[in-house]
């Protein structure tokens, strides 16, 4: 399973993008020989899961509490205060109560999972983040039995964010995952990148990552996690729900109604760097069963 995270896999361990695109550069070649090159280069380019470098990640960010430019929050975000930090855990949870990120993260093993990620804008990174299973944390939290959803809340601090001041959207920003969805060993809570902590405009100090939707989903710096039975409301959908589902499963076959998601391009590639395939569920099939008997074009 090419995209699937190791446990033993680090960034050091990662072919140099060097040699990977060398590499990418020869099956490319070899793609004019017919299908089978085109399968080996689709295969060479999911087996090398070479991470963005760390610039990239922090510099071409969406994160519109700080403008809606991509370098805007990498500008604007280094006065947002992160420390202390609370995060509200509530809702059909049986600890319900306010815990620093210390205390959420206490006997959990931080691990590193280099993931793929797809923004719905068609453009997409390959992430090495640090963090845990959200599952742990519900877990501590003890889920109740009629919890069905989860609900986050990313902090709202007018004071450091202008694009909070401007009211560039309607803020909090809200998003929202079905249970099992929040339940599975992909979905991780991230406090870092590359062994460091988040940057501010990467969501510091604690965001969600959830590789095989499209990165709105994945909301930063999170202050509220509320266990729910009702589908919570989800910023984008809220605003467009013709353009973004709640689900937001990375899809090729679904195209946003203003550009194709057939294709993405991966940023750090270069002037020059052909698009990519687009793959359902951004490679990470092992999701796919939980979408049986849904038709994925109208639960997007
Ligand atoms: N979370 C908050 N609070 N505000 C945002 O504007 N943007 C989302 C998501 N989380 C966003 C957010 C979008 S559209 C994407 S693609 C990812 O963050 C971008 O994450 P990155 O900047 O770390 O790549």
């Amino acid at each position: 399973m090419a995209y699937r995270w190791t446990n033993d896999l680090t960034a050091a361990d990662v072919t140099p993008k060097s040699v990977f695109f060398n590499r990418r550069q020869f099956f490319k070649g070899a793609a004019g020989l017919g299908a089978i090159g085109f399968a080996a280069s689709q295969a060479a380019a999911q087996e090398a899961l070479v991470p963005n470098s760390l610039e990239d990640i922090t510099t071409y960010n969406n994160f519109y509490e700080f403008g809606t430019g991509k370098d805007d929050p990498a500008k604007n975000a280094g006065e947002m205060i992160t420390s202390p930090w609370r995060v509200k855990v509530d809702g059909l949870v049986d600890n319900p109560g306010e815990y620093s990120v210390e205390e959420l993260l206490a006997g959990l093993g931080v691990e590193e999972r280099i993931y793929r990620f797809r923004c719905v804008e068609a453009w997409a990174m390959v992430v090495p983040w640090n963090g845990v299973e959200l599952s742990d944390i519900l877990n501590k939290a003890g889920v109740q039995a009629n919890g069905k959803y989860v609900a986050f809340e990313t902090v709202v601090q007018p004071e450091t964010m202008v694009g909070v001041r401007q009211g560039v959207l309607d803020f909090p920003y809200v998003e929202g995952l079905r249970m099992d969805e929040a339940m599975h060993p992909l979905t991780m809570l991230a406090t870092g990148i590359y062994g460091e902590p988040l940057a501010n405009q990467s969501g510091a100090p604690i965001r969600l990552v959830v590789p095989w939707k499209y990165g709105f989903k994945s909301i930063k710096s999170i202050v509220r996690i509320t266990v729910t039975e009702e589908q919570p409301e989800a910023t984008w959908n809220r605003i467009n729900p013709r353009e973004y589902g709640f689900y937001s499963n990375v899809n090729p076959e679904v195209d946003h109604p203003r550009w194709s998601q057939g294709s993405e391009r991966l940023i750090g590639g270069g002037l020059f760097a052909k698009r990519q395939d687009t793959l359902k569920f951004n490679g990470y099939d092992e999701v796919a069963n939980l979408y049986d008997g849904m038709d994925l074009r109208k639960e997007f």
